[in-house]
């Protein structure tokens, strides 16, 4: 990893199954800056890698946080961060990236968020304070003890009605995400993060509107993985050909063969594995890469994504 080695200075409930973790440097030297709506991706013990938005301000140097819900179905990352760590660990990390930029210049920016879809949010509140431009929340959760960062958004709410919490699980209404999109003023810019039902009421509610003016961030794939197998795979700079048997996902099959391919959401989701192809057709099932980029068929992400041809000629 090329980010900062990092010392975990504090652990916080701060929900119903959502811990938050502050990192600080582990040398004491300023960490790299970051802006909102940016993640770190954490090293953890066996080779995974997993990217966390980071909650805190972006005008912070001093240190990163970052909270993480407890996934009934965890693929390690998850259940290893809520049982593992503890205060003075050190745990290696990459630099902030940012894959879901704020617009900074939007008369208004509309955030919606579903569950632990709040973190990307509060850094980006609070950048748009610090910027005195104005913003409006929704946020949905199960139940009032599943709902972090209330405190929090409270003190980022200077009109004391930007926030709207809804708890679904507690007969309040679900957001009706075709009304918070029909009601934004022209020229606001709308975000959304969170499960997957809702980022596909948001994708379509905001069918009519400029793409520059919708933003949204995925945590869980919207698909399968490909695990059919039943095709080959050349290396082009090796000459070694591996058989993808079924079920196995081409990434599985390569790790297996001990070739190093950098990974981390194994999802499709944050475009680590991103593998230029050569010859053949893949079967997309990434949401990292664009329509058009998967319609070239010159890229392909290996965590996720099979084949439609007998043969993929992949260039490592
Ligand atoms: S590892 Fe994230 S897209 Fe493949």
């Amino acid at each position: 990893m090329t980010g900062p080695q990092l010392l975990l200075r504090q652990l916080r409930r701060e929900a119903e199954g959502i811990v938050s973790y502050e990192f600080v440097s582990a040398d004491g030297a300023p960490l790299p800056p970051f802006t909102a709506g940016a993640h770190i991706d954490l090293q953890l013990p066996g080779g995974l890698l997993r990217s966390y938005s980071l909650v805190n301000d972006p005008a912070e140097r001093h240190r990163y946080v970052v909270a993480v819900d407890r996934a009934a179905e965890s693929r390690g990352g998850s259940a290893w961060m809520h049982t593992v760590p503890r205060p003075g660990d050190r745990i290696a990390a990459g630099a902030p990236v940012n894959d879901f930029p704020l617009y900074e210049d939007a008369p208004l920016s509309v955030f919606i968020a579903g569950g632990i879809g709040i973190t990307p949010f509060l850094a980006m509140a609070a950048r748009l304070n610090a910027l005195g431009h104005r913003w409006r929340m929704h946020y949905a959760v199960r139940s009032r003890q599943r709902a972090a960062y209330v405190q929090e958004l409270q003190a980022l709410d200077r009109t004391g009605d930007s926030v709207i919490l809804h708890c679904t699980g507690e007969d309040m209404e679900r957001p009706d995400i075709t009304a918070i999109v029909r009601a934004a003023p022209a020229g606001s810019h709308l975000y959304c993060c969170g499960p997957n039902g809702m980022l596909e009421a948001f994708t379509a509610a905001c069918g009519g509107l400029a793409p520059q003016r919708v933003h949204l961030e995925r945590f869980s794939a919207s698909q399968e993985a490909a695990t059919a197998g039943g095709y080959e795979v050349q290396l082009a700079r090796s000459g070694k050909t591996l058989s993808v048997e079924a079920g196995k996902t081409l990434l599985d099959t390569l790790l297996d063969a001990g070739v190093p391919i950098q990974y981390s959401c194994s999802q499709g989701i944050c475009g680590t594995c991103c593998t230029p192809v050569l010859e053949g057709t893949p079967d997309h099932r990434d949401d990292y890469l664009t329509d058009e980029e998967k319609a070239a068929n010159r890229a392909m992400m290996v965590c996720c994504s099979g084949s439609l041809t007998p043969r993929l000629v992949l260039d490592i």
